[in-house]
């Protein structure tokens, strides 16, 4: 019995030797030293020796054990730092890979028109005047020659605070006469861009706020002519060189004469499609000489100085330069409409 025990040490000490994974070194131990391995089986084996080489037998057994046992650790603690080294080698961070892209934000489309707007007004020498969205109801309609109960303020209701006096904006003409109060009586030269707000029905057409840039000039001897060329020169910078542009008799409170400009059909160069309704021309602002009114609400003599006012809509233009057909994508965050500019 004690030869069988002293080969079946030897064997398992050569197959221990063999055993190169973690997999391996577990069915080793399983076979040898485990609850059924063959050396646990062997101290059951007790009863067939002869009792004069028990003692001999069992601390031979335990010495087995406790051999094999010291030389699995070492083995193991051996396999696992091999197969550590591997798995670092074989997984190895390839900075070859290219990176995941950021998500890179863009211009909302309304603020691209404007920048345009910007540039090409700068450009001819306007500056920008900023003014609040909350106005009073002297800086929304009475300086703008809209007196109460004048019936163009219909056009225009509102969002309105607790004092009925202070509203917000319904059109960045509001900013006019605060304008003209901080320049008089040097020559004014400005454009007040800025949101806009109306009590509207929601529609594909109309929304409830919206952006407005508003053009001011204000010296001696502007004329009409004066208007027509600024805003001419204008429509051909933000919509090309060969576009025309048409004057229609109009109606403002605060302007006289006014008008509405029409800037030749930019997409069938004024043959007619559906973007034109067919007509070669697409509406874009609205315009005129400044009321004496207003200028005297402003600071400015009408008798010596005149000027000239003009007011559009980015969306609105945007939506005719990008072919949106629906205004009310511009507020609703939505990112598949954004990510398009
Ligand atoms: N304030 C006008 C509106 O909201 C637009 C406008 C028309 C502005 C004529 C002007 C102007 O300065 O002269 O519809």
């Amino acid at each position: 019995m004690i030869e069988t025990l002293e080969s079946m040490y030897q064997e398992a000490k050569d197959r221990l030797d063999a055993a190169d994974s973690t997999e391996a070194l577990e069915d080793w131990f399983r076979a040898h030293l485990g609850r059924k391995g063959e050396i646990q089986l062997m101290s059951r084996k007790m009863g067939e020796i002869e009792p004069a080489d028990r003692p001999l037998f069992g601390r031979r057994v335990n010495e087995v054990k406790q051999s094999l046992q010291g030389a699995f650790d070492l083995r193991s603690a051996d396999v696992k730092q091999r197969e550590m080294n591997a798995s670092i080698a074989r997984d190895a961070l390839d900075v070859t890979l290219p990176g995941r892209r950021p998500q890179r934000g863009g211009l909302h489309p309304s603020t691209r028109v404007m920048r345009d707007i910007y540039r090409i007004f700068g450009d001819m020498g306007f500056q920008i005047y900023r003014s609040s969205d909350v106005v009073t109801d002297q800086e929304n309609f009475e300086w703008l020659n809209m007196p109460p109960e004048h019936p163009a303020r219909d056009m225009q209701d509102t969002f309105y605070t607790t004092d009925e006096n202070v509203l917000l904006r319904t059109h960045t003409s509001a900013g006019q006469v605060l304008a003209m109060r901080e320049y008089h009586p040097e020559p004014i030269r400005v454009i007040l861009p800025g949101m806009c707000y109306r009590n509207e029905q929601i529609t594909a057409r109309s929304e409830i706020q919206f952006h407005q840039i508003e053009g001011l000039a204000v010296g001696h001897h502007i004329t009409f002519a004066d208007l027509k060329g600024t805003l001419t020169e204008f429509a051909k910078r933000l919509f090309g060189e060969n576009r025309q542009t048409r004057f229609r008799a109009s109606y403002f409170p605060f302007t006289e004469p006014s008008a509405e400009m029409d800037v030749s059909c930019f997409q069938c160069d004024a043959k007619g499609c559906r973007l034109c309704k067919y007509t070669g021309w697409l509406e874009i602002l609205g315009c005129g000489m400044v009321h004496p009114v207003v200028l005297e609400y402003g600071g400015y003599d009408p008798n010596e100085y005149s000027g000239f006012a003009f007011g559009m809509g980015p969306e609105r233009i945007a939506m005719l330069k990008y072919g949106i057909d629906d205004i009310r994508y511009f507020w609703s965050s939505d990112l598949r409409f954004l990510e398009q500019f």
